[in-house]
């Protein structure tokens, strides 16, 4: 049963709030103009059609057409009761809130769940003191001094030291009011039975013993949880607490807390993989550092830091199972939709080692420097395998084939497509086949799998580069160069905000002049349907075209004049369609790789970077 709450809480609320700053902290966010635009949490999608707009304080999804407040935003996102809703955003912003009457099993939840924050609390408290104030601490103060650890970070990352004995935490806690059977039930303490002869008792003592304390902290900066590193190379090298109806370390991300704004300012996160990458990194002025806390990256990790970002760069340590580590993550991460970027550190086994030998500037020039995920995935590849033959190419296409697939961008793609033709010396077609091949077989590498002769295998160059099968039929998907991109969309975005503009495009330049497919598709419908208001365009279009659409709809462009940006526009359009195009100069190189003019091939391939460099694509 909840009382009412009163509106003046809402209104309170309303005021405070901001609808960017809350959504941001579920969806990565990218400012368009006056607008937002992301990836929509109510409906998968890789390109996005989520939009917010702070000066309504709405948003609303061109996706699934879910739109609405604040309110219903967190209502539906995390599935609470408006007044779960209102409790979260008078904590977040500060508003009291009356005393409310909860049910008695709400009631007896969360006074647990409280009571465990509380004495989580008090248990992070604690070993922060031990480490910074007293006697029993001293280990802890030369070990962090030694690994270059200062006191700001110590405070501020709520790091502790568990003192080399069985019951100092039962006994401090015990003194909070805290007994030894719930600090056993929170995961801090142990059962033993007490061997006493018919005693049939039970006895308890401290999880954590002469071990430095890493507190694991959610974005409140409250403990969930403890890790606990040993002083010397023993082993366990890590105690961790238990994961329990609070807490599962597949959530949550160690650093988060201090991370997230910081990720945002850097625009990507940088994720590492143990808890002292984090200090170092953080502490040499890399605040958007976190780590996995040493499990496999989840998929639940990779949402959380796409809601801050859409790259990351990974640095996980540089031995085997790290490299193995890294290209696990990295494939999770850009399933979940972000950019991944992989730097190498050489000389080091992890970053914190890095920045210790090599110091800062490095670091950051090796940042700089950071190669491709899939770039990553080839010269991990190419160390494991060898390409003297056909078949191994052929492999090595097989095993990459995956991470291709999922780029979103069709110049992209190719780009990576000629890449590979060039390192691997097969011609575009022979790759393009290869892929598509192993994406269509779903040809999952397994190490004993004996590699079968494809059909494809004929599309391969012999020594003289030359082709020997010539009926090809790659799919090659043309690039748009950004000037006529930028014509269409604003043809585009003129005949949204004017109807009565189709029919003079229409009459320029014909009806199926679009090159982006997604302004055809519009188009098309725009001209077939009657409409005389974009509004009621609902669920017609796949994915890609209601993103398209919403992006267009949300940007804000210039259209004062607008008759004079058509005619700019059309003639845009007009003078590229009597230039020799991208795609015509793709084709053109194609055949001169075919007659074996690899020279004639580079030079087009040439002039092609010079246009993408000076922005023609
Ligand atoms: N880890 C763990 N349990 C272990 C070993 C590791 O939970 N037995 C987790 C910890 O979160 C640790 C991370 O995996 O931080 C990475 O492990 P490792 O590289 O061995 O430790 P570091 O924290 O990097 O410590 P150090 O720099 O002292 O090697
Ligand atoms: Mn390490």
């Amino acid at each position: 049963m909840n009382k009412r709450i009163p509106e003046q809480v809402i209104e309170d609320i309303n005021f405070q709030s901001d609808i960017v700053e809350v959504i941001s902290e579920y969806v990565g966010l990218q400012r368009k103009g006056k607008n937002y635009l992301g990836l929509c949490p109510f409906h998968e999608e890789k390109t996005p059609s989520f939009t917010v707009t702070p000066a309504k304080q709405m948003f609303y999804c061109f996706g699934c057409n879910v739109g609405g407040n604040l309110f219903s935003f967190l209502m539906k996102q995390e599935n609470w009761t408006f007044p779960e809703t209102i409790e979260y955003l008078a904590h977040k912003y500060g508003i009291e809130l009356p005393e409310q009457e909860l049910s008695r099993t709400q009631t007896a939840k969360q006074k647990q769940r409280r009571r465990w924050q509380q004495i989580y609390e008090w248990t992070a408290d604690y070993y922060n003191r031990v480490l910074m104030d007293l006697p029993e601490g001293e280990p802890g103060r030369k070990y962090f001094i030694q690994r270059g650890i200062s006191e700001e970070t110590i405070k501020s990352f709520r790091l502790g030291f568990a003192p080399d004995r069985w019951d100092s935490l039962l006994l401090a806690l015990q003194k909070q009011g805290v007994g030894f059977t719930e600090l056993a039930a929170a995961g801090l303490a142990l059962e033993k039975e007490v061997k006493s002869p018919g005693s049939g008792r039970i006895g308890y003592y401290d999880r954590f013993r002469n071990r430095i304390i890493f507190s694991i902290l959610n974005q409140k900066h409250q403990p969930i949880a403890f890790g606990g590193r040993v002083l010397d190379d023993s082993l366990p090298k890590y105690l961790n607490s238990p994961e329990s109806a609070y807490y599962s370390k597949g959530n949550h991300l160690y650093g988060i807390n201090k991370a997230y704004p910081g990720i945002r300012e850097k625009g990507f996160a940088l994720l590492v993989e143990g808890y002292l990458d984090v200090l170092s990194l953080q502490q040499a002025g890399y605040p958007n550092t976190v780590a996995s806390l040493g499990t496999a990256l989840t998929t639940e990790q990779a949402k959380l830091l796409r809601r801050y970002t859409q790259r990351v760069v990974l640095c996980y340590d540089s031995d085997a199972a790290g490299t193995k580590a890294t290209l696990r993550a990295g494939e999770i991460l850009a399933e979940a939709g972000l950019r991944v970027e992989i730097p190498r550190l050489t000389g080091a086994n992890d970053p914190d080692e890095f920045l210790r030998i090599s110091g800062q500037e490095s670091f950051h020039k090796a940042l700089q420097a950071a190669t491709t995920y899939i770039e990553f995935k080839y010269q991990t590849l190419l160390k494991e395998l060898s390409i003297r033959t056909i078949p191994e190419k052929a492999e090595l296409l097989a095993r990459i084939s995956p991470d291709i697939h999922r780029i979103q961008s069709p110049a992209e793609r190719e780009g990576y497509e000629r890449f590979l033709s060039l390192e691997l010396g097969l011609s575009l077609e022979a790759v393009q086949a290869e892929l598509k091949n192993a994406a269509r077989n779903k040809v999952k590498y397994q190490p004993e799998d004996k590699y079968l002769p494809l059909k494809q295998d004929n599309y391969v160059k012999d020594r003289d580069n030359k082709i020997n099968n010539p009926d090809h039929n790659s799919e090659m998907v043309p690039a748009v160069p950004l000037g006529i991109y930028r014509a269409e969309r604003m043809l585009l975005r003129l005949i949204l905000d004017n109807l009565a503009f189709l029919a003079v495009v229409e009459e320029q330049l014909g009806g199926d002049f679009w090159q982006i497919q997604e302004y055809q598709q519009i188009f098309r419908y725009l001209k077939e349907s009657n409409l005389n208001k974009i509004g009621i365009i609902e669920n017609n279009f796949d994915e890609k075209v209601q993103s398209k659409l919403a992006n267009l709809l949300v940007e804000e462009l210039d259209l004062s004049q607008p008759e004079r940006i058509l005619e700019d526009c059309i003639r845009v359009i007009r003078s590229s369609q009597e230039e020799e195009s991208m795609l015509e100069l793709q084709t053109r190189m194609t055949s001169l790789e075919k007659s074996g003019d690899l020279m004639g091939a580079m030079e087009l391939l040439r002039e092609m970077g010079e246009r993408l460099k000076r922005g023609e694509m």
